[in-house]
């Protein structure tokens, strides 16, 4: 009973991002202390965490931590979704979803899997459509009271291997896939006539990722609507352990 009020009202933090991120052995890691082995996920999972002393919480900074509250305002709840392209429903329809308190978005990829270009354009497609999605829902909120913005952390995994992308690297790489893709898709429906001429436009600029201009995409665009991008670099499985503090970080800042 206790878990479920727990699930509900927790603030949530979503881990999305292609098959082979590395999103269950970081969930495992943090819950047990040391990565699990895995298999491609086939369903979400959610587990309660506490953030650990040695980071921050934003809005308990001023409390001590002998105050009941301390605590509680320290806990999450991190939601582990299948990132395989047929089961990516799970992720996104929560991230739809009302009920659910979600607080951020942790975007985790291989950094090590950013090199190749099938790689790249995975990453960068499945970000594409999240962010597309985090736009849509808060220009269509605009009229009600609005849902609250989600940011969006994209977590560079896999920075043991030497041939990772530096996080500085992973930001330029997405933001120029993510310019392709979108004026791919542009033209797509362009070809398709879809409902284009139609409706004045606005269709069309609906499906069109960050500020109306044809230039480059960078995840500054998206403050327009509120939604704040940060790429941070880390490792689950490093051979000297793990490395995820930059991550706590962000979790703790939106806390
Ligand atoms: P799906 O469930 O299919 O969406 O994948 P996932 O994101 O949950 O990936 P998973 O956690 O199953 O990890 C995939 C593989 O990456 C595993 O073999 C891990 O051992 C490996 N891996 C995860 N993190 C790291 C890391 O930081 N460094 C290295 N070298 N390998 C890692
Ligand atoms: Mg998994």
């Amino acid at each position: 009973l206790y878990k479920r009020q727990a699930q509900t009202t927790l603030p949530t933090f979503l881990l999305l991002g292609p098959s082979g991120a590395g999103k269950t052995s970081l969930l495992t890691l943090l819950d047990r202390g040391t990565p699990a082995l895995t298999h491609p996920s086939q369903t979400p999972l959610s587990i309660a965490l506490s953030l650990p002393p040695s980071i921050p919480a934003s809005s308990s900074r001023y409390r001590s931590p002998t105050d009941p509250s301390y605590a509680r305002s320290r806990c999450l709840l991190l939601t582990d979704t299948p990132g395989h392209g047929k089961l990516r429903h799970f992720a996104l329809s929560r991230l739809t979803s009302s009920s659910q308190n979600i607080r951020g978005i942790i975007f985790l990829l291989d950094a090590a899997a950013l090199p190749s270009s099938s790689g790249l354009l995975e990453a960068a497609e499945y970000l594409h459509d999240v962010l597309l999605l985090l736009q849509k829902r808060h220009t269509s909120a605009k009229t009600s009271k609005g849902p609250k913005a989600i940011p969006v952390l994209v977590a560079a995994n896999k920075l043991d291997l030497f041939t990772a992308l530096p996080p500085a690297l992973v930001k330029i790489s997405l933001e120029k896939a993510i310019t392709e893709i979108r004026a791919t898709r542009a033209k797509g429906l362009k070809d398709s006539g879809v409902g284009v001429e139609e409706v004045d436009g606005i269709e069309e600029e609906r499906e069109w990722l960050g500020d109306g201009g044809e230039g480059a995409f960078e995840f500054k665009q998206m403050e327009e609507c509120d939604v704040v991008v940060e790429v941070r670099g880390g490792y689950v499985m490093g051979a000297e352990g793990a490395d995820v503090d930059a991550w706590w970080g962000w979790v703790g800042e939106q806390l």
